[in-house]
């Protein structure tokens, strides 16, 4: 499967001195590795578990599993038998077995620039610690799911890591989620508390948390689900700001976190919050922290116990709740960080993604501590407040790995290369994208202006089910092909299968599939083990279906084309279409909504909806504008369509059924529209192709 020898044209190779002390330094090695991962996984992920603590071995097989429905439950199963806890893991042995307490866990990097904040290995223990002794304060216990809505800061991971620490499963939102999102995601896990925060900036647009948070509380009461408590962080609030008038100016490395995170940063934003107080319910972060002790043994937790909970869309409509456990999450992350990004302890790496995401999660919280790396954890935008932001920070803390996404590039691009070129960037050792497929122009710039031809791209495939990557080069030893995700990791063994389930060779394309598990990818969807068996066993039984589709070229790589299911992928987030239609379909005037991608430049596909009115009702700006702030409101900012067509009618099968395949030819305005002989009405099409929106891009 891996082929014998990388090829020679049509690559780009990293610098020469990649090479020297590299984890994988040739591509010889990465072969030599990859089979010792398939053909003995027990050794080489047992290899990979000596670097960690366990405070009882595991007596089993290292990974057992059952990928086939036919014969029985799915199930996969990581070091049975073992205890650990993944907090002591990514701190205390940090600090106390690997001497590393001094050294900077996280450049925190504000919205405003000139809003800081340097945390310690040491720092980040204590003040994980104490906040795990409030979560016992209040009455949070091994088990129990703890929902975190909270915007880009330090005590994000904090939050989160004392989940770990006492063995409650954490459920992180996205801040950009809505109100109704986020009861959506407390109910289906039956949180027991929320923790929160005043609220936070996106550039210059102040976001009241707390009111969505408060809205979101009250949605689950009226379905009758009662969140006993919330706790507040005052991120930005009048108080905060007023203790922090005391404290010393903005610049200034943090000797004591401690002290630092009850007088919150130095901020020039000039609006505060809204900060609506309920005492029976909302307890304030900074008070909390005053009544506790900072030391907290740690909960052992079994392998399999649960780490945490993160919901992704599911093509249903309803978020499934992706459950990863704690031996098996946290080998991979360490070890896809360490190797994927090369990683030398006097980096400092960078991750721009949010860690409501799988890639904040993993690769800012989980993997970079794993490693005791030094990061940066940036609170704002690309651009703001100019479009040379991203580089002033590479520059700043001396970024050496630097992880984004494809949207991000293109967004950049777009103010071409002076923006850049303002900044050195020399520290700038390896690139990173994940969220999507990278189209080769984009790549190209990225390489060449951002990492001025000398910095290998990890282009790395993955998904909010896998953990962590799966499909990725290696900076030192993967040849790149601009666009393709080339090979996969280490014990992950993939498959292109056709519409039949048969397993296809050497150059094809199909399904994206993988044949047997590594130690990261998910165990169930949260209490709806069935689900889990249907949206990834059920189709090809023995394999685990991404949802993707994919090519693989004469010479092995892998290029991943996009989803085949009815997901749509905006901005590098997953969207399902069945989770818009609903929200647009809540609206008293539609009858029947259809949504599609529609190709776009920045935003990788842009969401075109089509809307069939009730009687009487007329398609107007108006309309169009409460349909727009429907779908935000159900779902987030980041579902807000760009662009509604009414449809008299929708382009049906004689059996009923949407044809969406027509509708992405209409909505992007390709005449070409294949066989379309199953239409029960081909007027429809006619119709719908003369009033479509097309905005000029
Ligand atoms: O379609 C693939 C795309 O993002 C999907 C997973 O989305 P999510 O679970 O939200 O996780 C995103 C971050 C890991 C995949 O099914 N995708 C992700 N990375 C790539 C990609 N498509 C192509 N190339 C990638 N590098």
């Amino acid at each position: 499967m891996i082929p014998d020898k990388a090829p020679e044209e049509d690559v780009f190779h990293g610098a020469e001195e990649m090479r020297r002390g590299a984890h994988v330094p040739t591509f010889d090695k990465y072969k030599e590795m990859y089979m010792q991962s398939i053909e003995d996984p027990d050794k080489f992920w047992g290899d990979m578990a000596k670097d960690f603590f366990w405070k009882s071995k595991h007596t089993g097989r290292f990974l057992d599993y059952n990928f086939d429905v036919t014969k029985g439950e799915i199930f996969i199963k990581c070091m049975e038998g073992a205890s650990t806890n993944v907090c002591y893991n990514v701190l205390d042995r940090n600090v106390h077995d690997r001497k590393l307490g001094d050294k900077v866990a996280f450049y925190w990097e504000g919205n405003e620039p000139g809003d800081e904040l340097t945390v310690t290995y040491r720092e980040l223990l204590n003040c994980v610690c104490r906040f795990a002794n409030v979560l016992k304060s209040q009455g949070v216990a091994k088990g129990d799911r703890v929902a975190i809505y909270m915007p880009m800061v330090v005590e994000l991971v904090v939050a989160m890591l004392a989940c770990a620490r006492i063995g409650a499963v954490h459920s992180v939102v996205f801040a950009g989620f809505s109100a109704e999102s986020l009861c959506e995601r407390i109910v289906d896990s039956q949180c027991s508390l929320l923790i929160t925060a005043d609220g936070f900036y996106r550039g210059d647009k102040l976001i009241n948390l707390k009111l969505i948070a408060d809205e979101a509380l009250q949605k689950c009461t009226d379905k009758g689900f009662s969140v006993g408590r919330c706790i507040v962080l005052k991120h930005l609030s009048k108080e905060a700001q007023e203790t922090s008038l005391s404290s010393p100016p903005a610049k200034r490395p943090c000797p004591d976190l401690q002290k630092e995170m009850e007088t919150v940063r130095v901020r020039k934003t000039r609006l505060v919050p809204q900060v609506p107080w309920n005492p029976e319910v909302d307890k304030c972060w900074h008070t909390l922290m005053c009544n506790v002790s900072d030391e907290c043994e740690p909960e052992w937790c079994v392998s399999e116990d649960p780490l945490f909970i993160l919901y992704t869309s599911g093509s249903t409509g309803k978020p499934k709740g992706v459950l990863h456990t704690a031996s098996g999450y946290m080998l991979y992350t360490a070890t896809t960080f360490k190797l994927v990004f090369d990683h030398r302890a006097d980096d400092v790496y960078w991750c721009t993604a949010d860690i409501g995401w799988i890639t904040g999660h993993s690769y800012i919280t989980y993997g970079p501590l794993a490693n005791g790396a030094t990061s940066v954890l940036f609170e704002g935008l690309p651009t703001y407040p100019d479009v040379s932001r991203m580089w002033e920070i590479v520059d700043k803390y001396h970024v050496s790995k630097f992880y984004t996404a494809p949207t991000a590039i293109r967004l950049l691009m777009k103010y071409g290369s002076e923006p850049v070129h303002k900044y050195k960037r020399d520290s700038l050792k390896v690139l990173g994208t994940v969220g999507e497929p990278i189209n080769p122009e984009a790549w190209q710039w990225y390489f060449t202006v951002v990492g001025d031809g000398r910095c290998p791209i990890v282009d790395t495939f993955w998904q909010t089910e896998t953990g962590g990557h799966v499909i990725t080069p290696l900076p030192a030893a993967t040849p790149m092909k601009p666009g393709s995700a080339t090979f996969p990791f280490f014990g992950v063994v993939p498959a292109i299968l056709n519409e039949s389930g048969e397993e296809l060779e050497g150059t094809s394309e199909g399904y994206l599939v993988f044949k047997q598990p590594w130690p990261g990818v998910m165990r169930t969807v949260y209490g709806n083990h069935g689900r889990f068996e249907s949206t990834y066993f059920k189709k090809f039984p023995g394999y685990y279906v991404t949802g993707d589709g994919c090519r693989r070229d004469k010479d092995g790589y892998y290029w991943i084309t996009g989803r085949i299911d009815d997901m749509l992928n905006v901005s590098g987030h997953l969207l399902s279409t069945a989770e818009v239609e609903s929200a647009l379909v809540g609206h008293e005037a539609v009858a029947e909504a259809a949504v599609v991608g529609r190709p776009h430049p920045v935003k990788g596909e842009s969401l075109y909806c089509f809307v069939t009115l009730r009687d009487g009702t007329i398609f107007n700006h108006t309309l169009e504008a409460q349909l727009k702030k429907q779908v935000r409101e159900k779902i987030g900012a980041i579902a807000t369509p760009d662009f509604i067509q009414e449809a008299p009618a929708l382009p049906k099968t004689r059996s009923g059924k949407i044809m969406r395949r027509v509708l992405r030819k209409i909505a992007s305005g390709e005449r070409d529209l294949g066989d379309v002989s199953t239409l029960a009405d081909s007027s429809v099409v006619e119709q719908l192709f003369r009033s479509r929106c097309c905005p000029a891009m």
